[in-house]
């Protein structure tokens, strides 16, 4: 990974555990100092005592990005650095139903992090990137986003925003030097997918996700991570003829459900 082009620091938005925590590692071995975001205090200690241990500097920050304070109190511990490379990676949906039977602060939730937050810390960060003309942004997304799935229509929606947005931002910084990335990902063996009762033995590990990352950072607009089933699900999520049909098949399992297989 190219420090001169995109360190010294970088900071990882969900940066304690599964995909994040990934390109937490990945980063340090290669030199960059750190900046790590999450809510959970354990996580990000424990990540950040390994890294120091490896002789990185670290940095972390217990903030959760629903609220709308989350860039004030990011920017509390990078104001005074040189963020050069921003990953979002935070975003993940725990809850499932039909969206108007939702207790609103689910589908709040979901839109301040993915949808307000991935412009919010962009919009910060990227803009000093581009003045420095040199950085890159990498935004996480989803297979979901090429088609709203009942019982997801926020998630599936904010995650279609995250894509569209990036497209965009990609093709404004980058005559600025600045590399911008959708990172689409897959089915991935996260802690959070663990928690939700999933058997995760198909699930791509999370460091080849960053790992395909880092590597595509320069490929943008969009890279879907996990090679070419993933590339064919988003074909066939993206067709524009019997949409009615396709959508309603796309139903996601509840949450129950799932729980329930894997109990057998
Ligand atoms: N895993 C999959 O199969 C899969 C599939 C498609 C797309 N994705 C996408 O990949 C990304 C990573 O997913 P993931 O499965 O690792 O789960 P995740 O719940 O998004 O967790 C990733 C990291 O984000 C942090 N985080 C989550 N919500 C936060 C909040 N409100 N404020 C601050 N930090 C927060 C978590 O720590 P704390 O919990 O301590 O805050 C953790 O460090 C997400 O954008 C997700 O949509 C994942």
């Amino acid at each position: 990974m190219n420090l001169e082009k995109y360190g010294p620091w970088a900071l990882i938005i969900g940066g304690s555990e599964g995909v994040g925590a990934s390109f937490a590692r990945k980063l340090a071995a290669s030199g960059f100092k750190l900046v790590l975001v999450a809510r959970k205090l354990p996580p990000l200690q424990e990540l950040s005592a390994e890294l120091r241990g490896g002789g990185a500097e670290v940095r972390f920050a217990s903030v959760d990005l629903s609220r709308a304070d989350a860039l004030e109190r990011v920017r509390a511990v990078t104001d005074d650095i040189d963020i050069g490379l921003l990953v979002y990676v935070a975003g993940a949906n725990n809850t499932r139903g039909r969206f108007v039977e939702l207790d609103p602060a689910v589908y709040r939730s979901v839109i301040a992090v993915t949808v307000s937050g991935q412009a919010e810390f962009a919009h910060h960060y990227g803009a000093s990137m581009c003045r420095h003309g040199r950085g890159g942004i990498i935004l996480s997304g989803s297979l979901s986003s090429y088609m709203g799935s009942p019982s997801l229509a926020a998630y599936t929606g904010a995650k279609a925003f995250s894509r569209v947005f990036t497209e965009a931002l990609w093709a404004e910084c980058a005559p600025l030097g600045v590399d911008v990335l959708h990172l689409n990902i897959g089915f991935t063996a996260t802690p959070a997918m663990a928690r939700l009762g999933y058997d995760l033995a198909a699930a791509t590990p999370p460091e080849a996700v960053a790992q395909e990352g880092l590597d595509h950072l320069a490929d943008g607009p969009v890279w879907i991570a996990g090679g070419e089933p993933n590339w064919e699900r988003a074909r066939q999520r993206s067709v524009v003829d019997g949409r009615a049909q396709a959508i309603r098949a796309h139903a996601t399992p509840s949450r129950e459900s799932v729980a329930a297989a894997v109990r057998g």
